[in-house]
């Protein structure tokens, strides 16, 4: 079993987990995941490692609260346990000395995108964060990612704090940074990373993704989380999960996601505690 350190709920619906997990803090790499099994029978979610210390053996995953499975996460407290966290899983995302990094994140992403800009601004790097959310109290770890940026840009969509819009300010923020940009990493919903590549695609751009998909075995076995890379089938747990995002087919990547949906649904009411 994996003890629980800490669950805390770091902005509405998003939480913060810490597992005593030694053998995958003592191996964990930035960019790589871990599958949680939550119950004995319950399904298998993957979850980006957020961080990690070694010392203590922990790690932390922070992810948002949609269904039963993230549901009974959230209600964890110290001291429980869950059966499984398997990982690190994934390949780290490449690591260099590029030049100029833009880490863009929204929800889950703002925590994933933290032990990258860390690792990219110890390589030398000058590393600009943006993160965007719905409204300035659903921002978390700012001054986490504060300490490994050179600059953090904020969008919101009502205008509460940082730039007003959506992701696709991405473009104007990249204008705005002297020298340019060597190279864009996005993490968050599949929407977001979606229209964030289209921004950097018109200025070419290099821009990683982290795709964000359905899996069980997370080791190349299932299929279950297949996708279309420059026209290619790829699985995103063992040949990703990082990619070109302007090489990702989006359409099918949403419409795959969306497999499972009436089941999640089931689910989800038949799980929800009654008034
Ligand atoms: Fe099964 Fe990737 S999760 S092949």
């Amino acid at each position: 079993m994996i003890p629980v350190i800490e669950r805390t709920m770091v902005a509405p619906n998003i939480h913060n987990l810490r597992l005593y997990a030694p053998d995958v803090a003592r191996a964990a790499r930035p960019g790589q995941f871990v599958i949680l099994q939550v119950e004995d029978d319950g399904e298998r979610i993957p979850l980006t490692l957020s961080d990690w210390d070694v010392e203590k053996g922990e790690i932390t995953v922070v992810f948002i609260q949609v269904g039963a499975t993230t549901g009974t996460l959230a209600a964890l407290k110290a001291g429980d346990a869950i059966p499984t966290a398997a990982g690190p899983l994934g390949n780290p995302i490449e690591m260099g000395t590029f030049g100029t990094i833009l880490l863009a994140g929204g929800c889950y992403g703002i925590a994933s995108i933290y032990p990258m800009a860390r690792e990219l601004k110890s390589l030398g790097n000058k590393v600009i964060g943006v993160v965007e959310a719905r409204s300035s109290f659903l921002f978390y770890w700012e001054e986490k990612l504060r300490s490994v940026c050179d600059q953090v840009f904020y969008i919101t969509r009502d205008g509460t704090k940082g730039l007003k819009g959506h992701i696709d300010n991405l473009g104007s923020i990249i204008s705005s940074i002297e020298g340019g940009i060597d190279r864009v990493i996005i993490n968050g919903c599949n929407y977001v990373m979606m229209r964030g590549c289209e921004e950097t695609r018109p200025l070419g751009i290099k821009t990683i993704v982290s795709l964000n998909t359905l899996m069980i075995d997370g080791t190349g076995m299932c299929g279950v989380c297949r996708v279309s890379i420059d026209g290619k089938t790829k699985f995103s747990c063992v040949d990703g999960p990082h990619f070109d995002g302007h090489l990702v087919d989006w359409n099918e990547l949403s419409s795959r996601r969306q497999a499972y949906l009436r089941e999640e649904t089931i689910t989800l009411r038949t799980s929800a505690p009654e008034n």
